[in-house]
């Protein structure tokens, strides 16, 4: 079999006896197009400056991989969408660690560009306004997609639509990237079906309550066997607060009111399914949803990092009081998106608030373990006449 794709270096004789083979190197990545797509506006202005190559090749590189995260949050989105078969999470998982692993690339390459001085920026930086990242198509259906909503967002990037009000194509993209489904609204309704949320079975939620009151009775009776009336005032007051923050996933209604202040994003049961996972995540069944809920933080906590390593390079390019090529204040515009309002799983994070000890963790009931249990079944013992027959039948095939 010959490769459908030769480089240009292959011998003569493999060239001709692939004649119709298939396409070339060059050709198949359209090498052409993209090897030629760095228009230096420097050297347009015949006053060529050395490192405007690398400021361009470096955006291109995030616009492509930007494409790449984009393919595979559709198609993850796609999956999700669907009644989502257990067989199916092994797929989701391999592509959601896919998109970290870019991320990852895309947070340390901040570092090549920065080897770039702030004097030589200063030196092209005339010839890019107005363009700006802010203009970055590809960036903000990412966003989008992910989940973030129109009103977390800072009070200037609220009108982002505006830049590109020119481009039909654009808008359309836009809008239909906030009208479907994005991947945090698709992964609350997989969380609010986990099993054992149901209240007429398992009842974690039910089980769950009883496990923090009896957590906090104890902990409240050992506040108040504490001798010295200052660490003791300071312990029950501590309680109080521990309390009020159960209060907040218990009572429905105080839950509804930190969603709708933007300080909570999750439904209530995809809350419960989520803190589920967490507890049981040694079963089974739970294993991969529970890398799952992982990975998602990943990406938030990633995107937050390529947030603020890019903040820090503004910094260090143009300082902190000079307005972005795109009309913003620039530095003070782009530490506003640092904030919590800009992580779309931020329940996952703040799961950790509601954690309780193992010991008090609920038990499953034997009917809930088999059911979150993949069983391999029993260990074969090969001491019966027909298992040493059957045994010595396979050796004999595989030899
Ligand atoms: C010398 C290097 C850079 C400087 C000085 C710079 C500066 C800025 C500034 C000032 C803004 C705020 C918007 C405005 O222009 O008013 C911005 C936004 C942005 N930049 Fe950069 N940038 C640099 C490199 C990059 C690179 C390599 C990327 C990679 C794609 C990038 C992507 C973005 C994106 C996506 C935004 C929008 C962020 C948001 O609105 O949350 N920038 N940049």
């Amino acid at each position: 079999m010959s490769c459908p794709m030769r480089h240009p270096s292959e011998p003569q004789d493999v060239d001709q006896l692939d004649e119709e083979a298939g396409m070339l190197y060059g050709e198949y990545l359209m090498l052409d197009k993209v090897l030629n797509a760095q228009r230096m506006l420097s050297v347009e202005n015949n006053k060529p400056v050395h490192d405007e190559h690398l400021f361009i090749v470096t955006h291109q590189a995030y616009e492509l991989w930007f494409k790449q995260i984009l393919f595979e949050l559709d198609s993850i989105r796609d999956i999700f969408k669907e009644i989502l078969e257990e067989s199916q999470t092994l797929e989701i998982l391999k592509r959601l660690n896919r998109v970290v692993l870019i991320l990852k690339v895309l947070v340390d390459q901040v570092m090549i560009l920065e080897t770039m001085t702030p004097l030589d920026f200063m030196d092209f930086r005339g010839y890019l306004c107005p363009a700006s990242g802010f203009q970055s198509l590809q960036f903000r259906l990412l966003e989008n997609k992910l989940g973030l909503k129109q009103e977390n967002r800072v009070k200037y990037n609220q009108h982002y639509h505006r830049v590109f009000g020119n481009d039909e194509k654009a808008l359309i993209q836009i809008e239909k990237s906030e009208s479907e489904p994005s991947l945090t609204e698709l992964v609350q309704r997989w969380l609010e079906r986990t099993p054992g949320l149901e209240l007429e079975g398992f009842n974690f939620w039910g089980k769950y309550q009883k496990a923090v009151e009896k957590l906090l009775e104890e902990q409240r009776k050992a506040a108040e066997e504490v001798e010295s009336e200052r660490v003791r005032n300071y312990k029950l007051i501590d309680l109080e607060k521990r309390k009020e923050v159960y209060e907040s996933i218990f009572n429905p209604e105080v839950h509804k009111a930190l969603v709708s202040r933007g300080e909570r994003r999750f439904s209530h049961s995809a809350l419960q399914g989520a803190i589920m996972i967490n507890f049981y995540r040694d079963e089974p069944r739970f294993s991969q949803p529970h890398q799952i809920l992982t990975l998602l933080m990943d990406i938030d906590s990633l995107i937050t990092k390529w947030r603020y390593n890019h903040v820090l390079m503004v910094q260090r390019m143009i300082g902190s009081s000079q307005l972005g090529t795109g009309g913003s204040s620039g530095y003070q515009y782009l530490r506003s998106t640092l904030s919590d309002r800009y992580k779309v799983f931020v329940d996952l994070f703040n799961l950790s608030t509601f954690l309780i000890p193992r010991s008090l963790i609920p038990p499953l009931s034997p009917m809930m373990k088999s059911h979150l249990c993949l069983n391999w079944g029993p260990m074969k013992n090969y001491n019966s006449d027909d298992d040493k027959q059957e045994l010595e039948n396979s050796t004999e095939k595989s030899l």
